[in-house]
């Protein structure tokens, strides 16, 4: 099966974003919008995966999740992946601060790697997928898309656990389906935690 691990979206986040972006829908350009139930952040792509190695990596990933506790990120504006000039993937990012959700991704990547999973070594950019592009754009496209989205918050994310994903690729797009939950259990937040020293 095609797995990846991430982090579902509350429902008014996804429909913040999918309002938001209407806007630009109309914009008509050739664009695979990622429909509303499959907005995800993406930690970890495993890709082609048998069912007997999905184990090691549910193992791997529960002691991944007793190491962080939970966060929230706040979903505002958007980018283009690779640039403006020659936009791929269109994005909705997050504001700072990101470390929680950086060292979740790290210490994935790190388990992985050790349970014999190498994930493609390349930064990390926490986003949100809202459309890939299929064909030629009219000019400054990419601009204008990220000139849409520039200030505007689409909500808060809590993320008390991170999920592994299938996902099956048909022609009317991609569906994923929740395998497993991980719930976060490390140490309390960390504004919690700051709040508690002298
Ligand atoms: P992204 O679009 O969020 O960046 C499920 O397919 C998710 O896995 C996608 O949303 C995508 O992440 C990521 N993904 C798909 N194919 C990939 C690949 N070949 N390498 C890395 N990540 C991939």
């Amino acid at each position: 099966m095609r797995a990846f691990l991430g982090i579902g979206l509350p429902p008014g986040v996804r429909e913040a974003i999918a309002s938001s972006t209407a806007n630009v829908r109309g914009l008509h350009a050739p664009v695979a919008w990622t429909a509303p139930a499959n907005l995800h952040i993406t930690l970890g792509f495993l890709g082609e995966i048998s069912p007997e190695r999905i184990a090691l990596v549910e193992r791997a990933m529960r002691v991944v999740a007793s190491g962080i506790g939970p966060f929230s990120l706040t979903a505002e504006g958007g980018g283009v992946f690779p640039g403006t000039r020659n936009p791929r993937i269109l994005w909705v990012g997050f504001l700072e601060p990101l470390e929680l959700v950086r060292q979740l991704q790290q210490n994935m990547t790190n388990a992985l790697s050790g349970a014999g999973f190498p994930l493609e070594d390349r930064p990390f950019h926490p986003h949100i997928t809202v459309g890939r592009i299929r064909g030629a754009l009219p000019p400054a496209w990419g601009e204008r898309f990220v000139q849409a989205l520039s200030g505007k918050g689409f909500g808060v994310v809590p993320v008390s656990s991170f999920t592994l994903f299938e996902s099956r690729l048909g022609p009317g797009g991609a569906a994923y389906t929740p395998l497993c939950d991980f719930r976060l259990e490390g140490a309390g937040k960390r504004e919690i935690r700051e709040e508690k020293e002298p």
